[in-house]
């Protein structure tokens, strides 16, 4: 069977969703899972882009250990000097160098012939040869390159000793069989072929990503570059969980597999969402909250004479369980630590402290605390930025003929406590309202975004929010059993990151990659 190497680019093209924001912290902690998951490469963000790009990436690189992290480099000699810094402490590192290939890319964004083309990237790969043993050299928009332009690029960079070559469909322009034909074409037309790996990279703007990808694979590509739960620029990139599961399936079909856990993909799923707040919409393949259940009565009773009727894969194969109840309000300090060490955290002394009493609290007010539950109360709990700002209680008032109006207690880190009343359209505004008064913050709210973490009437309610200032974005999360407790804390949250942002704000270098 034959081996097709997973590059995830959840932290760096996956990043570039808009509004995800992520800090080095939960970087970090994706990286870890996306190393459980089992994937190859690890592309962990572009450094030239800010230096607190770099130091994510830095961090990244000393925080695992089995897997190749890769920093992004435009085709330019600071760009790359900011890798090989990024990289220092990584066990395999590997940078990333693209440039565009595509006519429409030369002469309106880069201003250059072929020849310049060629050229730029030639040099590019030569001066990150002084530095780095693993090159990947992408293509960008090689989806719409002449194809004896990519014979040209290609041979380049097999010349110039890339061990990756990249065709990327920047924007998510061909179909499956056009896609499939350029790794057929590169093939059977470039020397010394077998001496580098092929990768496809595929966006999603017509829906087409997975099919590409997998055509690709069809064609010969030794490598697939994608996020989790698809995730990416625009409409997003190839969803790797989609990629694994699919050759897992069709195995006879596809001849091929990756080395990925499939059982962790849930958990890489849910994480992923969790902290970049991108929710996963119910009918997503494989990790949809639809994606296992069966609603008609006819699938209901096929199901149940035989699985294999309506079950292509089991959701047991992707890792997911039942939710089961795993403490209640009489658990001890022990038994919540040793669950969360189950669940793969462990926590600090203090961060288990402070977990642990949100944990007690949910308890008193939720019957039933499952995995799912204690999953979103310490990734609350795990924020880095100092509390600046602290809810200590929020009291609404509301009818459906009177002007909402919320009154918030916070304290603040020079030890004040400060209570604010304010009205609003409707509750949240109100509560935000009173809350920017303490602040004396000027935020946008960019948005806003709510969800329950599990089911039933007293489930957890989970709130995403957004927060711009000039041109500084952070999101902020909040976990609680009334709505608008947790609007409040995800407020609060986004300006206290907002507030730790800004102090080592510098302007990031704005790629349209
Ligand atoms: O889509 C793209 O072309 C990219 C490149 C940087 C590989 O993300
Ligand atoms: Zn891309």
């Amino acid at each position: 069977m034959r081996k097709i190497y997973v590059f995830d680019t959840t932290l760096r093209d996956g990043e570039q969703s808009p509004g995800v924001n992520l800090n080095t912290r939960e970087k970090v902690e994706i990286a870890h899972q996306l190393e459980r998951l089992g994937i190859d490469r690890m592309e962990a963000g572009f450094p030239a882009a800010s230096p607190g790009d770099l130091a994510a990436v830095n961090a990244v690189a000393k925080a695992v250990k089995n897997v190749t992290v890769i920093g992004l480099s435009r085709s330019r000699e600071q760009d790359i000097d900011a890798v090989k810094e990024a990289l220092k402490g990584a066990q395999d590192p590997c940078i990333h160098i693209f440039l565009a290939t595509s006519p429409i890319h030369r002469q309106h964004k880069l201003r250059m012939d072929r020849a310049q083309v060629l050229d730029t990237a030639r040099s590019a790969i030569r001066y990150a040869k002084k530095t780095f043993s693993k090159i990947e050299f992408s293509l960008e928009d090689a989806g719409r390159t002449e194809y004896d332009f990519l014979v040209e690029m290609v041979n380049m960079a097999v010349e110039e000793g890339a061990a990756v070559v990249n065709i990327p469909d920047t924007v998510g322009y061909l179909s499956p069989y056009e896609y499939g034909n350029i790794f057929k074409h590169l093939k059977e037309n470039v020397h010394n072929i077998d001496k580098v790996q092929l990768s496809a990279h595929c966006h999603n703007d017509l829906g087409m990503a997975t099919a590409n990808t997998l055509a690709a694979i069809l064609n010969g590509a030794d490598q697939i570059e994608g996020t989790i739960n698809g995730i990416g620029e625009r409409a997003g990139n190839t969803a790797i969980e989609e990629i694994a599961m699919a050759l897992e399936t069709r195995q006879e079909f596809f001849q091929a597999k990756t080395s990925l856990q499939l059982s962790e993909i849930a958990r890489t799923s849910r994480l992923v969402s969790r902290l970049t707040g991108m929710v996963v919409p119910g009918n997503k393949a494989i990790v949809g909250a639809n994606a296992f259940a069966h609603e008609s009565g006819i699938h209901q009773d096929g199901m149940l004479k035989e699985k294999t009727t309506y079950e292509i894969m089991t959701p047991e194969s992707i890792g997911l369980k039942e939710s089961k109840l795993v403490l209640g309000k009489h658990s001890g300090r022990h038994a919540f630590r040793e669950r969360l060490i189950e669940l793969g955290y462990e926590l600090e002394e203090e961060a288990l402290n402070r977990a642990f009493a949100q944990f007690k609290d949910l308890a008193d007010k939720k019957k039933e605390v499952t995995d799912e539950d204690l999953l979103a109360v310490i990734e609350e709990k795990l924020q880095d930025a100092p509390e600046v700002f602290k809810l200590e209680s929020i009291f609404v008032t509301y009818g459906d003929e009177s002007i909402p109006t919320a009154k918030v207690r916070i304290a603040t880190l020079n030890g004040d406590t400060v209570e604010q009343k304010a009205e609003g359209n409707g509750s949240v505004d109100a509560i935000y309202n009173a809350i920017d008064q303490v602040s004396g913050e000027e935020v946008t709210l960019s948005d806003y975004s709510i969800k329950s973490v599990t089911h039933g009437k007293d489930a957890l309610g989970e709130v995403h929010v957004v927060l711009t200032q000039n041109q500084i974005s952070v999101q902020g999360r909040g976990v609680s059993t009334d709505i608008l407790g947790a609007s409040a804390r995800a407020y609060v949250d986004g300006l206290n990151k907002l507030i730790e942002k800004r102090k080592t704000y510098t302007n990031r270098v704005n790629v349209n990659l």
